[in-house]
């Protein structure tokens, strides 16, 4: 089983990697230096942890240094308090070139009353660079779930969607969003 490895022009092929190689839990107990005056974990420590682990994930990908290219859109459905438990779930949803996008869910448990509540919900992108710099080619992602093919067909979308904000790709070379929106 598996997709078919993909023969580029120069006539390489790409390692493939299943995406689950990727899978990274992380836990973290919130303490009074990572809350507002509400005793709410903040925001910005927040995407800090997101980003530690979807960057652990891209590198488990890659075997490579990687930097944070983009952050989407980050959600803060509830507030998380003081002495919960945080718990960060990334993993690669799929690779291009150089770059990889990672999913990130996160749950915040209060231990205590036995409760546990997604709050959080982010995708990243990470580019592999050599010691330079200088972005270089990463393995090809296989999904194999049901969930990781969704994230899979969903990620060149999201992909054209965030170049084309970020000024990067024209909006009518964005093939997959023109189809969504019918644009022409
Ligand atoms: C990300 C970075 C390496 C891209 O370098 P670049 O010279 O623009 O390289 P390219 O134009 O060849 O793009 C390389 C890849 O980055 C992707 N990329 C660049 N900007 C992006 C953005 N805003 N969002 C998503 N992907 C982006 C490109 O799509 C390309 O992906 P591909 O190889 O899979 O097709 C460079 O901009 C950089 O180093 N930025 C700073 C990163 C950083 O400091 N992060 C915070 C600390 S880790």
């Amino acid at each position: 089983m598996g997709r078919p490895l993909t023969i580029y022009p120069n006539y390489t092929v790409r390692k493939q990697k299943p995406v689950s190689n990727s899978f990274v839990i992380m836990t973290e107990l919130v303490l009074p230096n990572d809350t507002n005056t509400l005793n709410n974990l903040m925001g910005g420590r927040m995407m800090h942890l997101m980003d530690i682990a979807a960057a652990i994930s891209a590198q488990k990908h890659s075997n490579r240094i990687v930097v944070t290219a983009s952050v989407d859109n980050v959600s803060f459905r509830d507030s998380i308090r003081l002495g919960n438990v945080v718990t960060l779930q990334a993993q690669v949803t799929r690779s291009f070139s150089s770059s990889m996008e990672v999913h990130i869910d996160v749950w915040a448990e209060d231990i205590p009353s036995g409760t546990k509540l997604k709050t959080n919900e982010a995708f990243f992108t990470f580019v592999a660079v050599d010691q330079a710099g200088r972005p270089i080619d990463v393995p090809e992602a296989l999904p194999e779930t049901d969930e990781e093919i969704k994230l899979y067909d969903g990620a060149l979308r999201r992909r054209q969607l965030r170049l084309v904000l970020a000024g990067r790709m024209k909006p009518a070379e964005a093939q997959e969003l023109k189809a969504l929106f019918a644009l022409d």
